[in-house]
């Protein structure tokens, strides 16, 4: 079982949108897949119960991490962790006990990406991180043309040397999935052909590390 999970303390950035996609992403592979929301605010189990009602689409099996403890059904291929904001100190080493992959969606404001190298550098220093056990790229989300995110990240990165995997455009489509219980991937080709082409070095990067 390969073990993603979505985390950045910022409120907001693009975590449950990101966690929900990779998912349906996985399980379109024919992969079996499930989702763990470890927020009580509930975004990605709300998403799958949206889910529920359409017949035929690949399954998601559902943890509330929050009130259960994380045990994935027997012969999970993919478990994707939906982490809550603000999580800090010890909470972040609980969170990563059984990750390979941290993912960390970034919104492309100045605050955003300050704080983001705040918690990167809190990260690194902690448990599993800290000993290179887990493999972490950076997604910026919600970007618009021109802007100069990749540049203004790296620079807040500094030496952290982690890579910016991609940008994904603010688009109505995320908004769509996040209604429809459906992943970008499962929404009408030519509505969302220019989203999905931007998540390519995402899954790129993710099947490298599962070699
Ligand atoms: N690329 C995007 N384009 C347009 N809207 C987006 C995009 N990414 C996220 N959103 C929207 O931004 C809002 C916040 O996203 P999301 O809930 O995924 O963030 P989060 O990090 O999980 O938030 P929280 O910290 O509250 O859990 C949602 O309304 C979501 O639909
Ligand atoms: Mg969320």
């Amino acid at each position: 079982m390969h073990t993603i999970i979505l985390m950045n303390s910022k409120g907001g950035c693009g975590k449950t949108t990101l966690a929900t996609n990779i998912a349906a992403w996985y399980a379109d592979e024919g992969a079996r897949v499930c989702l763990a929301d470890y927020d009580p605010q509930r975004s990605s189990l709300d998403w799958l119960l949206a889910r529920g009602d359409y017949q035929g689409i690949p399954e998601i099996r559902a943890i509330d991490a929050v009130n259960h403890p994380l045990r994935p059904p027997k012969g999970t291929d993919i478990l994707v962790i939906d982490a809550p904001a603000g999580t800090h100190g010890g909470e972040i080493g609980k969170l990563l006990k059984r990750v390979d992959t941290l993912l960390m969606p970034v919104l492309p404001s100045l605050i955003d990406m300050r704080a983001c190298s705040h918690f990167l550098k809190e990260l690194m220093a902690s448990g599993r991180a800290a000993r290179g056990q887990i493999r972490t790229g950076i997604i910026a989300n919600r970007v618009r043309e021109n802007t100069r995110v990749f540049q203004q990240l790296d620079q807040y990165l500094g030496d952290l040397k982690i890579p910016i995997l991609t940008h994904l455009r603010e688009s109505q489509n995320y908004i769509r999935s996040a209604e429809t219980g459906l992943g970008i991937f499962e929404l009408a080709p030519s509505l969302v052909w220019q989203d999905v082409i931007q998540w390519d070095p995402v899954f790129d990067w993710l099947a490298q590390q599962q070699d």
